[in-house]
């Protein structure tokens, strides 16, 4: 459950991470866009005036007081990790939370995969290391979790101080991500969360994968908070000529579920992080979730 530890920088919002115990910043830079190719619409992360954008993105963030930062070894084949580290490589042991993942399912593989990251994040530790998970299935989850397997890995790296904290990332809500939740041996979970997937979290409903991970006492962060574009190109599609910001609402509507306590979203320029920085900031632009779902009047 969310709760505030307290207001900061430019009222940026901070909140204990689930059991981690660590205080993280409610709103969360997510490195995906930074690096993938053409994510989203035309980028290319190795343009010059990419990489200063996002520089620029990232220091921006640090300004404002955002203090969590998501990224993935798959993200642009490690350009958004590269990014990452030219400029929070050098930054003071604590100074901020940084997530990345892996994605490899043996032992061998994760061990190689965290080393290319701490290379490219120019580090000797990670605070959390993700499953970095599309679709699971039982048969992955087995493997996951046999010995020897990927979680003996990454408690190995975490018994060896290289990461300080174990989750997984998912899309999914289905049998096997449940088990995994329930599995007892993850600190957090990231979730895609948002307007138009609400199936992790629907206020009328005392189901879904947000409500089993806080009941476990996971650190949760919520993936594609402004829809990954989806929603955005839905209303370009049926309203050419509207103008309206949806991106910021769609962003307030996932701040506005208290079981989430990091907002992650993707920012490639300082304009966007100000922008989000101010969403997250507006308090009393929190939407009722149950008013929402209202379904009679009175
Ligand atoms: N499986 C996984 O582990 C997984 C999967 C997906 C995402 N994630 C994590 O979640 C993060 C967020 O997801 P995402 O990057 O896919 O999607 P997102 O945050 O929903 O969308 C990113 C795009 O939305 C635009 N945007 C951001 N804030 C906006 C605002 N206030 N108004 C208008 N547009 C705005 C940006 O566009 P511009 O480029 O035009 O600024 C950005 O490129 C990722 O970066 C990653 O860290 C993890």
């Amino acid at each position: 459950m969310l709760q505030w530890i307290f207001k900061g920088i430019d009222d940026m919002e901070y909140v204990q991470f689930g059991k981690t115990g660590a205080t993280v910043s409610r709103l969360g830079f997510g490195g995906a866009a930074l690096g993938i190719k053409n994510y989203i619409r035309p980028y290319d992360p190795a343009a010059e005036e990419s990489q200063e954008s996002a520089h620029k993105a990232l220091e921006t963030a640090l300004e404002l007081g955002i203090t969590f930062f998501d990224t993935s070894p798959v993200y642009g084949d490690g350009a958004s990790e590269t990014i990452f580290g030219d400029v929070l490589g050098g930054l003071e042991q604590g100074r901020i939370f940084l997530a990345t993942k892996c994605v490899p399912t043996d032992y061998d593989g994760v061990m190689r995969s965290v080393e290319g990251s701490l290379k490219r994040l120019r580090r000797d530790y990670v605070d959390l290391l993700q499953i970095h998970g599309g679709t699971y299935t039982d048969e992955r989850v087995q493997k996951i979790l046999a010995p020897q397997g990927m979680m003996d890995a990454m408690k190995k790296l975490q018994a060896d101080g290289v990461v300080r904290f174990t989750g997984f990332t998912s899309e999914d809500n289905n049998r096997a991500v449940f088990n995994l939740l329930e599995c007892g041996r993850f600190d957090t979970v990231q979730l895609c969360y948002n307007f138009i997937f609400q199936h992790p979290y629907e206020s009328t409903r005392p189901f879904g994968s947000l409500l089993a991970a806080e009941r476990r006492g996971l650190g949760i962060a919520a993936m594609r908070a402004a829809t990954s574009g989806t929603f955005q190109r839905w209303m370009k599609m049926i309203r050419p000529d509207d103008n309206f910001d949806y991106g910021s609402a769609l962003i307030q509507f996932v701040f506005s579920n208290p079981l989430v306590d990091v907002v992650l979203a993707g920012m490639r320029s300082p304009g966007r992080v100000r922008q989000n920085a101010a969403v997250a900031s507006d308090l009393a632009g929190r939407i009722d979730l149950r008013a929402l779902h209202r379904r009679t009047a009175g």
